[in-house]
C-alpha cells in the first residue's frame, strides 16, 4: 500500500537492526484517515471473503481492528487480553504468547462468550514479526470452534518468521507493507 509506505520511508525510526518505531501515525499517535484507507484496503485484500467478527491483541491492534471493522460493514471487533483482568469471568480461551522482541512470554485471553463456534474470524494486527501473537490468536479461534479466514497485517517483517509460520498452518496473510531489510537505518521494502 503506497500510502503507508510513504509514511514509513517519511516519518519511519529504524532501531538497531531490528525494529521500526512508527509512533508518530501507529503505535502511539493513531492517524484516523490512514487508518480508514488501510481498513479499505482490507476489505479489498480479503475480497470475497465472509467475516463475522475480526480479533486482535490490546492494545495497538484494535484501532486498525475498529478501521477494519467498519469497512466489512461494522462487524464487532474482539481483542485478546494481555493482563489479567478482574473483569473476566473466568471462562475464558487462553493461550501462551512468547514474544521474541520482548524476550517474555505472556498469555493472551478471550472470554468465551465472544467467539462462538462456526463464526467466520479475520485476524488484524500491527506488525507482524515472529507470528506468536497471530499463531496464539489463531490458537484461540481453534479453541471455540470458529475459522481464521485469514490475518491482515499492517507492517510484516518480512525476515522474521512469522509469515512463513501462519502459512504452514494456511492461513491467508495479507500485509500492507512488507520490510524486506533495514539497511543503513533505511526500510528496504520486499514482496
Ligand atoms: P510476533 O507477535 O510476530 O511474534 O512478534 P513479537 O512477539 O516479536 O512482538 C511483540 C510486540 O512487539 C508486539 O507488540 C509487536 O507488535 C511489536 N513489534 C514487533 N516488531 C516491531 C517493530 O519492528 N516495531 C514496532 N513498533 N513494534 C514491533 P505488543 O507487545 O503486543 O505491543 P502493543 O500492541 O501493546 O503496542
Amino acid at each position: 500500500m503506497d500510502l503507508l509506505k510513504k509514511r514509513i520511508e517519511e516519518e519511519g525510526k529504524v532501531i538497531g537492526n531490528n525494529i521500526l518505531k512508527v509512533d508518530n501515525f501507529l503505535n502511539h499517535q493513531i492517524d484516523v484517515e490512514l487508518f480508514i484507507e488501510m481498513g479499505k484496503e482490507f476489505k479489498n485484500r480479503f475480497a470475497g471473503e465472509k467475516v463475522d467478527k475480526i480479533i486482535t491483541i490490546e492494545a495497538s491492534g484494535i484501532a486498525i481492528a475498529f478501521a477494519t471493522a467498519q469497512a466489512f460493514g461494522n462487524v464487532p471487533v474482539v481483542f485478546a487480553k494481555k493482563q489479567e483482568a478482574g473483569n473476566l469471568s473466568g471462562d475464558v480461551y487462553s493461550s501462551n504468547v512468547f514474544s521474541f522482541t520482548k524476550n517474555k512470554e505472556y498469555v493472551v485471553r478471550v472470554d468465551k462468550k465472544y467467539i462462538n463456534k462456526g463464526e467466520r474470524v479475520l485476524i488484524i494486527d500491527d506488525f507482524l514479526a515472529n507470528g506468536q501473537a497471530a499463531l496464539g490468536l489463531m490458537d484461540i479461534i481453534d479453541q471455540a470452534g470458529a475459522l481464521a479466514v485469514g490475518a491482515g497485517i499492517v507492517i510484516e517483517k518480512g525476515f522474521q518468521d512469522g509469515k512463513k509460520l501462519l502459512l504452514e498452518k494456511n492461513l491467508k496473510v495479507e500485509s500492507l507493507a512488507i520490510i524486506k531489510e533495514f539497511s543503513d537505518n533505511k526500510v528496504i521494502f520486499g514482496q
